[in-house]
């Protein structure tokens, strides 16, 4: 029986790369996406032309009740989950002067709250099964800070303090939890970054001297997912191009 993974918003950017490489290692892959995404419909028919069979399932990450709506479905649907990714994220970059408690609280809900709402609907039946894999995707700037970021960071470094919370928690029941932290990736997320701020305050720093590509992350994510890294759990994987070392 192939194992089943499912990668939060992974119509596109990073997700989409994740989903790619777990569907070619073999996995069932399971995407969600958020109500109302318009480009779910022309994704699948190109994943599908690429001979990827991915199933999609709506789920507002920062509703519980969604996201309990949503892994009963896939439960019934395709089966139990072994493996979750917790990609979905956004961004609202602005100084914190300008920033709003809306602003803020879009950020948290969506990336912070988001782990813990989908976390919860598998982890019981991960533990007893006595296997799973639990992977969050967090970001260097949550590990270092970044201009225009105080929502963002914030989450992204909760992220790792509820990853290795919890890897305690469920270690002796053969289920791993990792947080993964990437650096600046050439995805839309990324390119949406005013040109004149990437060339002269970013892309200077990334001693690799380029962003990361969406694969790079993906194999991370597989080796994680793997039988192999059962001794790897409560990490922070840095993959950032030597941008920020500690
Ligand atoms: N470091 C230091 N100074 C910075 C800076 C930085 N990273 N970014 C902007 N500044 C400075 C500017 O040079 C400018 O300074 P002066 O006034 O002296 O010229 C000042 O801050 C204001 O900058 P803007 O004109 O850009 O101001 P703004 O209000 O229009 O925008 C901003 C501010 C939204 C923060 C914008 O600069 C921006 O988008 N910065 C990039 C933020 C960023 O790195 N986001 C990461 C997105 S990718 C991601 O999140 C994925 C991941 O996990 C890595």
């Amino acid at each position: 029986m192939p194992r089943v993974a499912l990668v939060t918003g992974g119509v596109g950017g990073l997700g989409e790369a994740i989903c790619m490489k777990l569907a070619a290692l073999g996995y069932k892959i399971v995407t969600t996406h958020s109500p109302g995404n318009a480009r779910v419909a022309e994704w699948l028919k190109s994943m599908n032309n690429m001979g990827y069979g991915f199933s999609t399932y709506v789920c507002n990450v920062d509703d519980f009740d969604s996201c309990k709506n949503c892994v009963d479905l896939v439960t019934r649907e395709v089966g139990p989950v072994d493996v979750l990714v917790n990609n979905a994220g956004i961004t609202r970059d602005m100084t914190f002067k300008r920033m709003t408690k809306a602003d803020w609280d879009a950020v948290i809900h969506t990336n912070l709250d988001g782990v813990f709402n989908m976390t919860k609907q598998v982890m019981d039946g991960m533990t007893e099964r006595k296997w799973g894999r639990v992977i969050n995707v967090s970001s260097v700037n949550g590990q270092k800070g970044a201009f225009g970021q105080t929502n963002y960071s914030a989450a992204k470094a909760g992220m790792h303090g509820f990853t290795k919370a919890l890897a305690l928690e469920v270690a002796k029941s053969g289920v791993t939890v990792n947080t993964i932290s990437p650096g600046y990736i050439g995805t839309r997320m990324v390119t949406a970054i005013p040109q004149d701020i990437l060339d002269s305050k970013i892309l200077p720093q990334i001693p690799v001297g380029r962003l990361g590509k969406p694969e790079e992350i993906a194999g991370l994510v597989a080796y994680l997912a793997s039988d192999e890294a059962a001794f790897v759990t409560g990490a922070n994987i840095s993959i950032n191009g030597g941008q920020h070392m500690f």
